[in-house]
């Protein structure tokens, strides 16, 4: 069997051309655009690619981007003051502070700061607690954006046995509270996990979020599983996922390249959330 290849650009574009519509909707009703307030501390190189990835989208739907770009020694209180303006600025739908931040700031404590109503990234604790406890909020992208993609192949997530690798805050945790919504049985593993192949076997639905170059090897994968790589990793000869995607898509029945697979999702899923977070604060 060789596995459906997902294509995250054509998901991505779908999502992004609803939003496109959304906001001109959005723009003729209240007379204004919705807006991103970017904040990137330093001048991490990796960091700086994602965000102007973030601006040039929000220009290709009609969102308003603010580009904030403090130096990298800038003090926590000053950060935390930045982002207290941004909170109460109406032209500012949504806050994202670009992670990580240099080692002397706490990203945790400061992404905290933003107004869970501005919270585009899903990251504040009021955020967290609502996906927690199943009520609606802003969910964090990326986990959103692999929910498109398993609906995109109509992965029957109800029942399923479902294996997220990783269990950070932007992903694994709030990727596998996510299934639980759909009625999936979760199981997240991380770096203290006995037998992680044992475990990923099981998978119906598999998730790496590792960033470990071609860690998930045919062995460890269902035949018919279906496959979604998070990781990312630039090695010398490209980019480079956490799934050994050659040997894997012939014995799952649908698995994400990189790149083009998860990547996309996480920047389409960002702008529907600043135009959600926009309707929230218009009261509709
Ligand atoms: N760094 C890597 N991914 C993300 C993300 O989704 N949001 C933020 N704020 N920082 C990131």
């Amino acid at each position: 069997m060789s596995a459906t290849v997902i294509d995250g650009k054509a998901v991505a574009a779908r999502v992004r051309e609803e939003v496109a519509l959304g906001v001109a909707e959005f723009v003729a009703t209240h007379g204004y655009a919705p807006g991103l307030a970017t904040v990137l501390v330093g001048d991490d190189p990796a960091s700086a690619v994602y965000v102007a990835g973030k601006q040039r989208a929000c220009a290709e739907v009609g969102i308003n981007a603010f580009d904030h770009r403090p130096s990298a020694a800038v003090s926590g209180a000053d950060l935390a003051a930045l982002i207290a303006e941004l909170n109460d600025d109406p032209a500012v739908s949504g806050v994202l502070v670009q992670l990580p931040l240099p080692d002397h700031l706490d990203g945790t404590a400061l992404t905290g700061l933003v107004a869970a109503a501005k919270d585009v990234d899903g990251l504040t604790p009021v955020s967290a607690g609502l996906l927690a406890l199943g009520r609606d909020g802003l969910r964090p992208c990326t986990p959103s954006g692999v929910l498109e993609l398993l609906a995109s192949v109509q992965a029957p997530l109800e029942g399923a046995e479902a294996v997220v690798i990783g269990r950070s805050n932007l992903f694994g945790k709030p990727m596998a509270q996510l299934l639980l919504a759909e009625n999936a049985t979760v199981t997240v593993c991380h770096s203290r996990t006995r037998d992680l192949a044992a475990v990923c076997v099981r998978a119906d639905i598999l998730i790496a979020a590792v960033g470990r170059p071609r860690m998930v090897v045919a062995e460890w994968v269902k035949p018919g599983a279906i496959v979604i790589d998070v990781g990312i990793t630039r090695l010398e000869s490209g980019l480079v996922g956490d799934v050994d995607f050659d040997a894997v898509r012939e014995r799952a029945a649908a698995i994400t390249p990189v790149p083009g697979g998860v990547g996309p999702m996480t920047i389409a899923c960002l702008l529907r959330n600043t135009l959600l977070a926009a309707r929230a604060q218009a009261g509709v």
